[in-house]
């Protein structure tokens, strides 16, 4: 059993609807437990650049602190995704000695895959670390889902059915481009949910001429000569690959974008139709969690506290109903969940004669 009485806590990465459930959720449980409790502001910033900060990059979190904040977007305590910020050189000693510093028992880590990776190399260097898995885009392996996803798909499917109106009165083609790097699972579900036309994602390479054809033929009913269409932002064509924003520079990741143009740009030559995209981008990530992110949240950071204090170190929390499960960080971060191309999800939108382009 480890004897912690001093415990810090940071997010990284994109922010996600539920964050600050998790903080508020582990806050109360620390607090529960006499522990003391700190914010790192803004990643792991706060640690490696003190200075910049009024309160020395540490946020003291007490109940009244995180009170009001669990049904609140974004993240009290900011985040980075600027990458690893120990690429290449000594500044990873530099956290570890602040650590030292401050009496810090213990670190409680929410992110993504990046955030959890940077979170095993503190451990590896002997920081005891409990990670949280957080991601719109629902593509870590190790747990069933994680927060954010559900927010995501309902802000998504609301756009899709105001798409809708729009589409109808103008007999036009809408393309819907939507987060979710190299999985598909916003794309997926928002798609079903939101009755789409054709759903492009990552896991299916997607014929253009093919898509196409299906916009063509479902725009034929006279009743419904319009049509929408989903693009992951990491969907790409047969033979090709995801159209990037910007690529990958030293530490950072690459930013995907521009592949919803791309399609639109396609199927207005090949099909003769009028086209517009809408990129719902960082409108996903934004605005607060539905109810379900909330207690998933809730739950994460209620579960954190506790694996910490069952001696858990090195380890995510994970939900696989009815268990929470603490899987080694290292197992957490190895792949990436990506949508089961014979899955039920993707079988559903068959049936429902939407089309992946394959
Ligand atoms: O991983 C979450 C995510 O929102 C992705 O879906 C998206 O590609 C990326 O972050 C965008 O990050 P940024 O905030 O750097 O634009």
């Amino acid at each position: 059993m480890n004897d912690i009485k001093r415990i810090a806590i940071n997010t990284g990465g994109g922010d996600a609807p539920g964050l600050n459930a998790v903080i508020h959720a582990a806050v109360y449980a620390a607090r529960n437990r006499g522990w003391e409790i700190f914010g790192i502001h803004d990643g792991i910033d706060g640690l490696l650049e003190p200075e910049r900060y009024s309160d020395g990059g540490l946020m003291p979190l007490t109940r009244s602190v995180v009170r009001n904040i669990a049904h609140l977007g974004g993240t009290i305590l900011g985040t980075s995704n600027s990458g690893n910020p120990f690429k290449n050189n000594g500044r990873i000693d530099i956290v570890l000695s602040r650590f030292q510093e401050h009496k810090l028992d213990a670190l409680i880590s929410i992110g993504g895959d990046g955030t959890l990776s940077i979170a095993r190399e503190l451990n590896e260097k002997g920081l005891c670390v409990v990670g949280v898995p957080k991601t719109i885009d629902n593509d870590l392996e190790a747990t069933t889902t994680t927060f954010g996803f559900d927010s995501a798909v309902s802000f998504a499917t609301e756009c899709i059915d105001r798409l809708h109106f729009t589409a109808e009165s103008h007999r036009r083609v809408m393309i819907v481009e939507v987060m979710g790097r190299y999985a598909g699972w916003i794309a997926l579900y928002a798609g079903i949910a939101g009755r789409a036309d054709a759903i492009l994602i990552p896991e299916i390479p997607y014929d253009i001429s093919k898509v196409a054809a299906h916009v063509k033929r479902k725009t034929a009913n006279r009743s419904r000569q319009y049509s929408i269409v989903i693009v992951a932002e990491g969907a790409k064509p047969v033979g090709g690959g995801v159209t990037l924003k910007e690529a990958a520079k030293a530490g950072h990741v690459e930013r995907l974008g521009g592949a919803g143009e791309s399609v639109a740009g396609q199927l207005r030559e090949l099909t003769g139709k009028e086209t517009r995209v809408v990129v719902l981008g960082h409108l996903l990530r934004g605005g607060q969690p539905t109810s379900l992110d909330r207690s998933l949240g809730l739950v994460f950071g209620a579960a954190a506290v506790r694996a910490l204090a069952e001696g858990q170190d090195g380890v995510m929390v994970a939900i696989n109903p009815p268990r929470i499960d603490y899987v080694p960080l290292k197992q957490a971060t190895a792949k990436l969940k990506l949508v089961p191309v014979d899955g039920y999800g993707v079988m559903t939108a068959r049936t429902l004669d939407i089309s992946f382009g394959d």
